[in-house]
């Protein structure tokens, strides 16, 4: 498993991680199973959220529930969550100091843990106020509750004006990537093409570069889906000329398709980590392998083509 910079100078972390937004109908059994995968394949680091499953923080609960890990164990993994969606709101945002308090404390209640090893503002909230947010993080590091911050969803404007307020370092910024959900990458390929809705900024602008150039780990998260859930594209009728490409290098490479679809994110030099969301622990260890593949150029550009982008 390679690994990737991650918040302070020198730390790392792996550049695949498990995403446990869809355990919600697992057994205890099945949650141990895929935690187990993880472990197996290299990946010490959980992607949670308050809002994740059927009633706030049940995701978190049944993670913690199952596994019982020991003090000792709890510490040799990263546990990321994340607040600032209000659950059951039909579509509610709160940064609000009174909004983070209250869900990283249910947070470490679910959890069963004394410390959030990375706490992330879910998707941008339009009534942000820079000093409530900067209040919360530093009551949340100076009580140990939250070791480092980031974001999800943010634009470079949106990270600005909350770096006008909060001192701590936005360690990552998580964000929907995959090649059948390109945009981030490659809207700069086809920069000021005219009538090209890949051409179209969508992202605030400049987003991966700012990541890059402030040191901010971008996390890409659905890696395997089209659109907004919109369904997997690997085998998928939708795409067959990308998929004619993966399981061609998958055999090349001497893996399975799933890898290559993670290599073309673990490729780019930004240093990305991808959430991976299955729940199929054959599926973990798969995914992982793609870690070690080191795409060319010509097999990233091809396979960048093959998903319909334009490469002018
Ligand atoms: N920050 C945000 O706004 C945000 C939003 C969404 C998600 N996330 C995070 O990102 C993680 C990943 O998101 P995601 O679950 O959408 O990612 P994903 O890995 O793209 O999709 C996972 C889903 O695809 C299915 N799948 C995987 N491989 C497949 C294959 N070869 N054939 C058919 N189905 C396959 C899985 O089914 P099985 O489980 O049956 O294998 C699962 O239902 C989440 O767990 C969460 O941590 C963050």
């Amino acid at each position: 498993m390679k690994t990737v910079p991650f918040g302070p100078a020198d730390a790392v972390a792996p550049n695949v991680v498990a995403g446990m937004m869809r355990i919600n109908d697992s057994s205890d059994d099945q949650i141990r199973d895929l935690y187990r995968a993880a472990r197996d394949a290299g990946i010490d680091f959980f992607d949670h959220a308050d809002i994740y499953g059927d009633h706030v923080h049940h995701c978190e609960t049944r993670f913690a529930e199952a596994l019982s890990l020991s003090a000792a164990e709890r510490d040799e993994i990263t546990i990321q969550t994340k607040c600032g969606i209000v659950k059951d709101a039909g579509g509610v945002f709160d940064f609000s100091y009174d909004h983070i308090i209250r869900q990283v404390d249910g947070s470490l209640k679910a959890l069963q843990t004394d410390y959030i090893d990375v706490l992330l503002l879910h998707r941008p909230d339009a009534l942000v106020e820079p000093e409530e947010v900067a209040k919360a993080f530093d009551e949340l590091e100076g009580a140990g509750k939250v070791r480092s911050f980031g974001v999800s969803n943010h634009t470079p404007g949106q990270i600005d004006l909350l770096r006008t307020a909060v001192e701590q370092k936005f360690v990552a910024n998580q964000l929907q990537l995959s090649i059948a959900h390109g945009a981030l990458v490659t809207q700069g390929i086809a920069a000021n093409m005219m009538g090209l809705e890949q051409s179209a900024v969508l992202d605030g602008g400049g987003l991966l570069e700012y990541c890059r150039i402030n040191e901010i780990t971008i996390q890409a998260w659905s890696p395997l889906q089209h659109g907004m859930f919109r369904g997997v594209f690997l085998g998928s009728d939708e795409f067959p000329e990308l998929n004619a490409v993966i399981d061609r290098l998958a055999a090349q490479y001497g893996v399975e398709p799933i890898a290559i679809a993670i290599a073309w994110i673990t490729r780019h030099p930004a240093g990305m980590q991808v959430v991976l969301g299955t729940t199929t622990p054959a599926r973990v260890a798969a995914a992982a392998a793609g870690s070690d593949v080191y795409l060319t150029r010509a097999e990233w550009y091809e396979l960048t083509r093959a998903a319909g982008h334009r490469v002018p």
